[in-house]
């Protein structure tokens, strides 16, 4: 089936030089056993990385590893595996830290997701920094995980919800932070990537506007941090978000970064066993970060399989992972802006997007679009996106959406196109 794939190669739509994107992806996809599969009797062609990235056999093994030899709970067992599940978790803290050059591994806390890392940024330090008359700032091009947390700030503190705008073409206007300069701005939320214009925003930038305005930074990496290398301590934000399930790890388990002061000076976000170092009747004393933040029982498979994700990653490099998704980027570009009724969102140079491209055909449903797709064995995603404010700001109620990873491979693109070539046919558009 791959062989399929393969074959298209020299049918290639656009007859672009993209050997090294072939190797990149055919040699990566012998570790996806899901992509062996067919999907409607066709070879199944996934372009709906942004919502979860398949997993390889290497993620899959570490964690069967983990349940037949050494499932215990952790930081309690004196016991041997229950040491060596304690061991593996940590160890898991400190390969999150590497990978994002943080401090050091007390600046990293496991959750359940991006959204519950916003979420805990939400409770345990916005909850006491923020006051009534303060302006909470994010933009409008935000994920649902990066807006309602803060709608729910601004309501229960009576602070102002205020947004950053984006051009046609998908950048920040970064001369609207003009009007925040005079302004109690507490914090500034926004997305390194966009999940629909596919947006690269100028992270480092935007947080030194933030510093210049006194606000802390929250920086939702959830489409940045499996797509390309990220350094926290030269981007120097306060705090930075992201998903394992987005980056060939497991679901379930996600991360938090934070600056060790901001998080030595913060409350717990749940409380219970875990987080506490000694408690009484009437009152405990809680546990060391980043232990304060995990209360309960923590995602051992999860940090394991995340461990082996980075690994994974980190054998093809990150700088290469970023590489091969710019070509398909552009390659994906330049195959929908030849097709007529195509409009794509977000900006033209691929060097300043994610790997993902949001559109729409004239005439017809993304819903619909996406159906059709189905029945051919591709797998896109369409609808809002979980960014409803930012599909009314672009005047429309959906878009269908391709997001590409380290598996994806220019055919697969071409397969694409000729099926959108196949509805309009059909369609008579
Ligand atoms: C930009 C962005 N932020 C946050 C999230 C939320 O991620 P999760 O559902 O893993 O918490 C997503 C998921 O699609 C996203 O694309």
């Amino acid at each position: 089936m791959a062989e399929n794939l393969k074959v298209l190669k020299n049918e290639s739509v656009l007859q672009i030089e993209m050997d090294e994107v072939f190797e990149l992806g055919n040699r990566i996809r012998e570790d996806f056993p899901i992509l062996k599969r067919l999907v409607k009797g066709k070879p199944f062609v996934y372009l709906d990385s942004a919502a979860t990235t398949q997993k390889p056999i290497q993620v899959i093994e570490a964690i069967k590893n983990y349940y037949e030899t050494f499932n215990a709970n952790v930081h309690r067992g004196i016991y041997s595996i229950a040491e060596e599940a304690t061991a593996a978790y940590e160890e898991a803290r400190e390969k999150v830290a590497r990978f994002i050059n943080a401090r050091s591994p007390r600046e990293i806390i496991f959750t359940r997701n991006a959204t519950e890392a916003i979420n805990l940024v939400m409770h345990s330090w916005g909850q006491n920094n923020v006051q009534r008359g303060d302006v909470i700032l994010t933009t409008e091009m935000e994920h649902h995980s990066n807006l309602l947390p803060w709608q729910i700030l601004s309501k229960l503190k009576g602070a102002s919800l205020e947004f950053i705008g984006f051009d046609k073409e998908g950048f920040l206007k970064l001369e609207e932070f003009d009007k925040y300069k005079n302004k109690s701005v507490k914090l500034f939320a926004f997305t390194f990537a966009s999940n629909v214009l596919g947006t690269i925003n100028p992270v480092r930038e935007l947080v030194k506007y933030a510093k210049e305005m006194g606000a802390i930074t929250v920086v939702d990496a959830a489409q940045a941090a499996p797509h390309m290398p990220i350094d926290v301590q030269q981007v120097d934000c306060d705090f930075l978000a992201f998903s394992g399930h987005k980056m060939l790890g497991p679901m379930g388990i996600g991360i938090l970064y934070g600056k060790e002061r901001l998080l030595e000076e913060m409350e717990p976000f749940m409380v219970g066993g875990e987080m506490v170092k000694s408690a009484d009747f009437r009152g405990s004393e809680w546990n060391d970060i980043p232990w304060k933040f995990e209360a309960g029982t923590p995602n051992v498979e999860g940090a394991i399989g995340l461990a082996a994700a980075i690994d994974y990653l980190q054998r093809i490099g990150m700088d290469a992972v970023r590489r091969h998704e710019v070509k398909l980027t552009e390659y994906a570009l330049d195959v929908l802006a030849r097709m007529d009724g195509i409009t794509y969102y977000g900006p033209s140079s691929p060097e300043q997007r994610c790997g993902l491209v949001s559109f729409n055909l004239k005439g017809i449903h993304p819903h619909d679009i996406a159906m059709f797709l189905d029945n051919e064995g591709i797998a896109i995603r369409a609808g809002h996106h979980c960014a409803m404010p930012l599909h009314n700001r672009l005047g429309i109620a959906a878009s269908a959406r391709a997001s590409f990873y380290i598996y994806n491979i220019p055919s697969e693109i071409d397969l694409l196109a000729m099926s959108l070539e196949k509805i309009k046919k059909m369609l008579e558009i």
